[in-house]
């Protein structure tokens, strides 16, 4: 049984329903326009057409990048773009709680929808605090008295206790959204009781959050094996105590990863067989590719991508896994010269029986590429939320609907 409610467990017909979505988007730094519907689109044909269709007055709170950063606009064109995927009108409001937000909210008919301004408009709307700290707020106390049902859907900003993440689940019932629901389960089945033999791929530049994902799934038994590759794989090579060349050191260096050494150092003293790292690498040599096993290491050249002995192996053991999860691109990707590691191993995981999981800005774009996303398991999405999910973090936003279920009668 589900350990929160879902909108199965309640009538929504006429109701006022808050609904917390996340369409944070990339924004285009010089016209300011949404640049992916992605996330936009994800709730648009799940949570939102259900609540419409079943009669719901659905109000949505959303936000849009931080304040002070570029990213950081209003949510009228979000709405435009809610409609056009709905195909039906969307009003918008360019308040979060004051008089304007709550007449039109008033206003809502049985089945229409209204976007509200982002909501980190509000100033207090980024600081963490518990369901009660946050149901004190303004925007609490101005919107809850008119909601019946506080639904929350956005799992990618789950990792935050911000105000209308948790707030509105110490005061109204409250349950999670389709997006919200889909993408619990879809982790679980990676993390919870994974089929095995599971096997975890990193890769990408992010090396701290790869050695904090590859701690918690190997110390609780979770993955089998952590294959590794991108950026990560240099420094975990390095931190095993290869000589990579100057050039990478001092890249690794720049990027301030060589920090996190010792902490691989002791992760692979403690699994040395089930974290596969490569065997060959692929050098940028005058915008070529040229391939040497780590054995000929140092160079003088740039590392971009995995050597075709590595693909392999990487490959062999993602053929025989029952569960797959994959965050990070393999190689230098958006080059076609270095492209070859992230296409092979993606294909790889695509071709495969098992149940495939895969994140990331980067890691969705290179699926999308090689236009293997129908063969994915499933793509959360999240990014940050993703990545302390899979560190086995309880997240701010999933322990609010869990109690918000033991203290709500419905
Ligand atoms: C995300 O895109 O990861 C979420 O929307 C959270 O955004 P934030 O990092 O600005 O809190």
């Amino acid at each position: 049984m589900a350990k929160y409610l879902t909108l199965d467990d309640f009538k929504v017909k006429d109701k006022v329903v808050l609904v917390r979505v996340d369409f944070n988007s990339e924004i285009d730094p010089t016209t300011k326009k949404v640049n992916s519907d992605v996330r936009i689109r994800a709730h648009a044909e799940s949570t939102i057409k259900e609540l419409a269709e079943k009669g719901a007055k659905t109000v949505i709170l959303a936000h849009q990048g931080r304040k002070g950063d570029a990213d950081y606009t209003p949510l009228k064109e979000h709405a435009a773009i809610l409609g056009k995927i709905l195909k039906c009108p969307v009003q918008y409001v360019d308040d979060v709680y004051g008089d304007k937000a709550k007449a039109a909210i008033k206003k809502l008919k049985g089945g229409e929808i209204l976007v509200l301004e982002n909501v980190r408009s509000f100033d207090g709307e980024t600081k963490n605090g518990t369901p009660e700290q946050h149901s004190k707020t303004a925007l609490v106390q101005n919107l809850a008295p008119l909601a019946d049902l506080f639904v929350n859907d956005a799992f990618a900003a789950a990792h935050r206790g911000h105000v209308s993440m948790v707030g509105f689940t110490a005061v109204l019932p409250s349950c999670a959204g389709r997006i919200m629901e889909r993408e619990l389960k879809s982790l679980s089945r990676a993390l919870e009781k994974p089929e095995k033999p599971c096997v975890y791929v990193m890769g990408g530049a992010k090396a701290d959050d790869s050695l904090e994902i590859s701690k918690y799934v190997l110390s609780n038994g979770i993955a089998d094996y952590v294959v590794v590759g991108g950026v990560t794989s240099q420094l975990f090579l390095a931190a095993k105590g290869v000589n990579l060349g100057k050039k990478t050191m001092d890249f690794l260096a720049k990027k301030e990863l060589t920090q996190f050494m010792p902490g691989i150092k002791e992760l692979l003293a403690k699994y040395p067989e089930a974290i596969v790292l490569p065997v060959d690498v692929a050098l940028d040599v005058d915008g070529k590719r040229k391939e040497i096993p780590v054995s000929k290491l140092p160079t003088e050249y740039s590392i971009f991508d995995l050597g075709a002995k590595t693909v392999a192996n990487f490959a062999k053991l993602i053929s025989s896994a029952k569960s797959i999860v994959v965050s990070g691109p393999m190689g230098v990707y958006e080059n076609k010269e270095f492209n070859y590691g992230t296409k092979k191993v993606f294909e790889a995981i695509a071709d495969s029986k098992a149940f495939s999981l895969a994140g990331g800005g980067n890691t969705i774009a290179a699926i999308n590429e090689y236009g293997l996303s129908s063969k994915i398991g499933y793509i959360s999405t999240a990014g940050g939320a993703l990545i302390e999910f899979l560190m086995g973090k309880k997240l701010p936003g999933v322990v609010a609907l869990e109690n918000a279920v033991k203290t709500k009668k419905i």
